[in-house]
């Protein structure tokens, strides 16, 4: 029999992408790349770059007042902000308490998740412990990275992988009916594999070198990890929340790599109609790009209220995870 369950409904959809667009071309001007093999290997065809004097609350403050215009509430509702990142402004504060001073929210609770591309999943899910354990009415979860920061742009293998973006949600407490009928979050499965860190990571931090440092990565390896895991962690999610993958309207993957949301479509039996991909124009915005396509969908009319939607991304850590929500 089911039962009242608390919920944590997305009532606002909003992003930020900064106006600079660097091309295909114009980084094989600067690294042994080329268009074709970009296009190719990737699916990428441009990517965008946060201008010098901007931070990445800048990007999450842009995305966050277009999640609360489209939610219909304003700075003085929101009690929590949770942001997903990796590029942070400072080391400490946390970028989510820059972004509550900026964007005007009263005290609230304010905290930054670390899970790299994987970070808006692991966000929203314990945004969704406060929202329905009564701890949070009006919750801000953004995810905003400016992984242009953190490139050897004389590393072609990464450089031209990543971008910068801000994608954000605004999310209620519903009561619902505890079933798959319910509006808001129905199911998560987040996963970290510490061993693996050396297949990707960034070789700099304030307790080890005392530099931001650089990202590095073992592209092929990360490519085969992603593709088998991030389906086992669709499944579990699946499972969790009651519905069978195929019963999903849309399948909103973090946007790493054409080829990557591919396979895993494939080996989950998904149909590329159902996939909403934003890897050509948005590239790798790690935490960003879940809530960026997200957004994306809602504005083009694909993605409407009441649909079934499933999340799913892979970072380093490794950390992965999948979540299963209805609109
Ligand atoms: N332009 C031209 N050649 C390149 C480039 C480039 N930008 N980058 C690498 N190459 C070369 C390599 O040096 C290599 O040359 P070699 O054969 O002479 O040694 C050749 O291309 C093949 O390299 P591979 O690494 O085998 O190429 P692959 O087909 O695996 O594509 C890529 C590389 C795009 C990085 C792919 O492995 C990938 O996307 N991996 C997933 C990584 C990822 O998305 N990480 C993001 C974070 S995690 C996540 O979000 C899932």
């Amino acid at each position: 029999m089911n039962s009242s369950v608390m919920r944590s409904a997305i009532i606002g959809v909003g992003d930020y992408l900064p106006e600079t667009i660097v091309t295909n071309e114009e980084l094989a001007k600067t690294v042994d790349t080329s268009d074709a093999w970009i296009r190719e290997r990737t699916g990428i065809h441009e990517r965008r770059k946060l201008e010098a004097g901007l931070a990445t609350s800048d990007m999450a403050v842009g995305a966050a007042k277009k999640a609360l215009l489209a939610a219909g509430r304003t700075p003085a509702d929101v009690d929590l902000i949770v942001v997903a990142t990796t590029t942070p402004d400072l080391t400490f504060p946390s970028t989510a308490a820059i972004v509550q001073r900026k964007l005007g929210v009263p005290v609230c609770i304010a905290f930054d998740i670390q899970a790299v591309c994987s970070g808006f999943v692991y966000a929203l899910s314990v945004a969704d412990g406060f929202t329905a354990r009564g701890l949070s009415k009006c919750a801000l979860v953004i995810g905003a990275d400016a992984m242009s920061r953190l490139m050897d742009w004389t590393d072609r293998g990464t450089c031209v992988l990543f971008s910068d973006g801000a994608g954000a949600v605004v999310l209620e407490p519903r009561e619902g009916r505890g079933d798959t009928s319910d509006q808001g979050l129905l199911g998560f499965a987040l996963r970290c594999d510490g061993t693996k860190q050396d297949l990707l990571y960034v070789d700099g931090g304030p307790s080890t070198t005392g530099t931001v440092g650089h990202l590095r990565m073992v592209g092929q390896q990360v490519f085969r990890h992603a593709v088998v895991n991030i389906s086992e962690a669709v499944e579990a999610a699946a499972a969790v929340a009651g519905v069978k993958v195929a019963d999903v309207d849309w399948f909103v993957p973090h946007q790493a790599n054409q080829r990557i949301l591919q396979g895993v479509a494939n080996r989950l039996g998904i149909d590329e109609a159902k996939v909403i991909s934003t890897v050509a124009t948005h590239a790798n915005t790690s935490a960003a790009s879940i809530p960026l396509a997200m957004a994306q969908g809602i504005a083009d009319g694909r993605i409407k209220p009441g649909q079934l939607l499933l999340m799913e991304a892979m970072g380093g850590g490794l950390t992965w995870g999948a979540c299963v929500l209805r609109l």
